[in-house]
This record gives structure tokens, sequence and C-alpha cells, in this order.
């Protein structure tokens, strides 16, 4: 067994890596190359790398695809997409490509603030804490005036800063709820450091203040940290034609969209369809995240809390027929931002903002929401029709001919084959094997 290490961190690359392969790789001769052949031989550029993170031994790409001809609210753009899956930006991309002849997405942002709490115990008289609140509640606002004065200057900051009962649900729980507007910043650690700040007036007014000292009890706070759930930070994405610009080759546009609707429909009803037909959401929604340099954990987080607003875990889109019109929309929260973080640092995210014309946070979570709407476009279309897995597995192809080691001319051969005929890792290996013959 390994003996714990100490001083990890303090190690330089080259001595972590050799720790580790001495330690846990010792079956694996190439296991160090493997990692200095991702490293960059731009060093700055590596340095940068390596400096995102802790203790970076090497780099993992991921592929950094683009889905053109998405026409959002009169603008043609292409779409960043950073996804490990085959198939996610074909897509995206016929899906951009089906509406953009029917009339494109409009997409619209119906609010955009943010929010955190101190979480803090309370067991003394409400009453007395509602008054002491109500006392302080200027100087908790002003404590962070150094903290916000810029993102103030540029219109945004503390909204209000309220206090909570939440002793319902746990015994002398409170909290204050505090709310932000952080513009095109995604906030997180101006937010968390307002409300540390806010929490050390807090308490500290706490100490000194008559009403607590008499009977002994004193709000202690717990933790003082932004929420991932943004329901106030909300955008709509959607798409609309009449049922019969929807005829499509092999099926009519009324028997599409009455399929379509339900599809949906079962989703919204039922959870496990909704966890499936949501996941196919966010792979368009995560590859533009991780494109645009956002935090996708954040994201997943808030928009699957999102899912379960009406007690149930359901559908993220919806889709309806209105006087011969298919209607198809998305409703999500997203916190993100266009500045601050990686946005600047990583210059494939700069590149993305770029390709995507520099949009500011609500512009892009416009285009998060419509990257979502289409991906789940795309899936029911094809669930509904031919299934996914002859799409799907044609573009796996490729991943398993790359598993085999397979030569360009092998490739060539093999895609042309497998055009006419049904892909499967088998059906692969066998034709490999029988063209290596
Ligand atoms: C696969 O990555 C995503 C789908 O399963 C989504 C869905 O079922 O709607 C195709």
């Amino acid at each position: 067994m390994a003996k714990p290490v100490t001083g990890f961190s303090k190690k330089t690359k080259t001595e972590k890596i050799d720790w580790l392969t001495q330690t846990y790789l010792s079956a694996n001769p190439t296991a160090k190359q493997t990692l200095q052949k991702y490293w960059n031989t731009d060093t700055k550029l590596q340095k940068l790398h390596d400096d995102f993170i802790e203790n970076t031994i090497s780099n993992y790409y991921l592929p950094f695809g683009v889905a053109p001809n998405f026409l959002i609210n009169g603008d043609l753009l292409a779409l960043p997409m950073v996804i490990e899956e085959s198939s996610v930006v074909a897509a995206a991309s016929n899906a951009a490509k089906f509406w953009l002849s029917r009339g494109g997405f409009t997409a619209k942002v119906l609010s955009t603030q943010k929010n955190g709490q101190i979480h803090f115990d309370y067991f003394g008289n409400e009453q007395d804490l509602i008054i002491f609140f109500s006392e302080i509640k200027t100087i908790l606002i002003e404590s962070v005036s150094e903290i916000q004065k810029n993102m103030k200057k540029r219109g945004g900051g503390l909204l209000d800063i309220e206090l909570i009962s939440k002793t319902d649900a746990l015994d002398g729980y409170y909290q204050l709820h505090c709310t932000f507007e952080t513009l095109d910043a995604m906030g997180a650690n101006f937010i968390n450091s307002c409300l540390e700040q806010i929490a050390q007036t807090f308490e500290a007014k706490a100490e000194s203040h008559p009403s607590f000292k008499s009977n002994n009890t004193t709000p202690e706070v717990v933790m003082s940290i932004l929420s991932n759930y943004v329901p106030e930070c909300l955008v709509e994405a959607e798409v609309s034609c009449p049922i019969e610009d929807l005829d499509q080759k092999d099926i009519k546009g009324n028997e599409f969209a009455k399929k379509f609707v339900r599809a949906v429909e079962i989703a919204k009803a039922e959870p496990r369809r909704a966890v499936t037909h949501n996941k196919g959401v966010m792979n368009g929604i995560d590859a533009v995240i991780l494109a645009t340099g956002n935090d996708f954990r954040a994201v997943e987080a808030g928009i699957h809390a999102y899912a379960l607003k009406n007690g149930h875990y359901s559908s993220l889109t919806d889709a309806r027929i209105e006087n011969d019109t298919f209607i198809f929309s998305i409703q999500i929260p997203l916190a993100i931002g266009t500045i601050g973080g990686l946005t600047s640092l990583h210059p494939m995210t700069k590149f993305a903002l770029q390709l995507l014309q520099n949009p500011n946070a609500k512009q892009l979570m416009q285009i998060v929401a419509v990257a979502g709407l289409a991906q789940n476009f795309a899936a029911i279309r094809s669930l509904v029709t031919t299934g996914i897995q002859k799409g799907h597995m044609k573009m796996h192809l490729m991943n398993i001919l790359n598993q085999l080691d397979a030569s360009e001319i092998e490739k060539n051969e093999a895609i042309n084959y497998f055009k006419e005929n049904t892909v499967s890792h088998s059906a692969v290996i066998e034709y490999v094997e029988k063209l290596r013959a």
C-alpha cells in the first residue's frame, strides 16, 4: 500500500509526476510520457494553465467544436461547443439549420437577480431579533460600501437584505437573505466577499447589543455563501412555426408536432424520462458554458433544482400547438458572466466570446438557453421519428475506428461502407478486420 505523502503541493511538477509514477504507475512505463505529451510547448501558455488549479501535472483536452447557422433574435451566430460526446454538435447544427428557414430562435432575459445567505443560529426571542435587524440593516449595507464601490459605479451591487426565519424547517435557524445585481460578471467572488463582510458586521453588532446580553442568547453565524439556485435570474428561448412547415421526409407536420408535444408531456409527467430529456438539454447548455469559461457545475445545480420547482422533477422545455402553430420553448435560471474569472484568462474562452461577437451576460444567457432548446429539439425530433441510434452510431463510428487505430485509408473506406450499413461496435471491428486481412 502507498505511504501518505507530505508536502506534495510544494514539490515541483516533475517531482510530483515522479512520486505519482513511482507510487502508483510502476506497471505503466509510458505514464510520464503520456502526461508530458499533453504539456503545451509554449511555456507561458502552459504556466497559465498550471496556475488555474492546484497540483497541475498535465492538461486534459476536450474537443472545441462549432455549430453554425444559429439565428437568434435576428443575429446569425456560430456557437462554440466544448464536449466529449459525439453527435451533440451535429445535432445542434441540424436544429440550427432546421429553424434557420423557419424564423430562427427568439430569446429574452426575464430577470437578473442573484442571491446569497448568511445562515445563523438564534434561540432567543424572535421579536428582539426583528428589532435588532431593523436597527442595524443600514449599517450592514454600509459595511460593504468599499467592496461594492466599483460594482455600484457600473450600476450593480447589493440590492437588499432580508431577515428570514427558517425555524419551521430547523429549530433556531435564521438567515439574512441578500440579493445582488452583478451585471456582466457571474459575481461569485463579489457576492461571497459582501456576505462575509455583512456576517462579520452582524456578529459584531449582535455581541454588543443589549437585547442579546439580557437573555444571554446572541445570534451566531454558521456560514455565509452565495446560492447557486437563482430562480430570479431567468432566461427563456422559443421557436415557433405553422404546423405545415414541419413537414419532413417521412412524416407530415401535424403528426410530427403531435408526437413531439406528447414526448414533452411525458417528460413533464415522468421524472425518469425528465432526467434524460433534461440531460439532452444540458448537452447543449454545458457545451456552450464550458466553451465560454463559465462554471458548469453551478449552472447544472441551479437548473436541475429549477426543474423541481413544481414539487416533482420535470421537463425544462415546453411544447404546445396553438391555432395550428407549433411552439417550443425553454425557461431556465442562469447565473453566468462574460467578464472576470476564466473568461478573460483562457485564450480559448476569449476566442469563444469573440466568436459570439463579445456578448454581454444577458446576451450570453440567451445564447445558452437557445443551445439547450436546440439540443432538446434535435433529440426529440430523432426520438419520435428515426430513433437516436441511427445518427448517434454514425457519429460514434469515428470513436470506434480510433479505438481500433484505423489508418486514414481504413477510416475513409469504413465511412463509405457504413453509409449504407448499420453501425455497431462488432460490425465495425468485423469490417476493419476484413479490410486488414
Ligand atoms: C444523449 O446524450 C441525450 C438524449 O438521451 C436526450 C434525450 O433522450 O432526450 C438523446
